[in-house]
């Protein structure tokens, strides 16, 4: 049985302070629920944030820590980057690589994702591997060999093992903070093609452990929809994590399904 993930993805958003401040509402939102049947909860806030974020919750099982995105190269002559030792140092469990908005304007490929899946999964960190079609891919009928091939690519080299360990968030482009979320039964049916993909490259264990994401306009009165469907194992969501009610709205609601 895998067990769900509710992913924040804070993206360009909250000063530390306001970081500081939505972390305490999740953890007092958190508290009335019964951690047995939580699911896993990350939160990803932007660099600067995450040491302050990580003293609030590195004493609370309930919250896990995630980054937005990381450098594959340890140290050295690369301005600007942050690695995954430096990330991993501050409490960062989960790394979001490959998201549509690192790629459309940070001109990420395939092969750095690859790059940083390879980087994270070496240190004991899990990606969170996110991939999605546009609108014109989707009206062209390539949805499906767009998306395979971006699996592909993210783990082509990773072992088995670490196959079974990586999360992926299956984000149609079209349905990311537009208010469109993707019909519940199209995402379940990406996301079992994801599945089947992944087993092509590794094995159907690994298939069976793997996590698979929906991301896309999630809010509270979508999620539970969405997790009824079989091969749906949690949420990648953006808008409504930056609220500590919406967020915890959506994990209540996974929690209704799933528990
Ligand atoms: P959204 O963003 O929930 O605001 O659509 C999701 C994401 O980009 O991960």
């Amino acid at each position: 049985m895998r067990k769900p993930i509710i992913a924040g993805n804070w993206k360009l958003n909250n000063t530390v302070k306001e970081a500081v401040e939505l972390t305490n509402g999740l953890k007092e939102g958190l508290k009335n629920l019964n951690e047995s049947s939580l699911p896993e909860v990350v939160i990803a806030p932007v660099f600067t944030s995450l040491y302050s974020v990580n003293e609030l919750i590195k004493n609370d099982s309930k919250i896990s820590l995630g980054a937005q995105n990381c450098y594959y190269k340890d140290n050295g002559a690369f301005t600007g980057e942050v690695s995954v030792p430096m990330l991993q140092e501050l409490g960062v469990k989960y790394i979001i690589i490959g998201h549509s908005e690192r790629r459309q304007y940070f001109s990420e490929t395939d092969e750095m994702i690859n790059e940083k899946a390879k980087a994270i999964l070496a240190k004991g960190l899990i990606p969170i591997i996110c991939c999605g079609e546009t609108l014109e891919q989707r009206e062209a009928g390539v949805t499906d060999s767009h998306i395979a091939s971006q699996i592909k690519k993210a783990l082509d080299g990773l072992s088995t093992e670490d196959i079974a360990k990586s999360v992926i968030a299956y984000e149609p482009i079209w349905a990311i903070g537009t208010g469109k979320t993707c019909d519940s039964v199209e995402a379940n049916r990406v996301i079992k093609m994801i599945r089947e993909t992944v087993k092509e490259v590794s094995n159907s264990q690994a298939a069976d452990s793997i996590r698979i994401l929906y991301g896309g306009s999630v809010k509270p009165n979508t999620i539970e929809e969405q997790m009824a469907q079989s091969d749906i194992d949690g949420a990648l969501v953006g808008g409504a994590s930056l609220k500590a009610d919406s967020f915890i709205g959506i994990i209540e609601g996974t929690m209704k399904v799933r528990a």
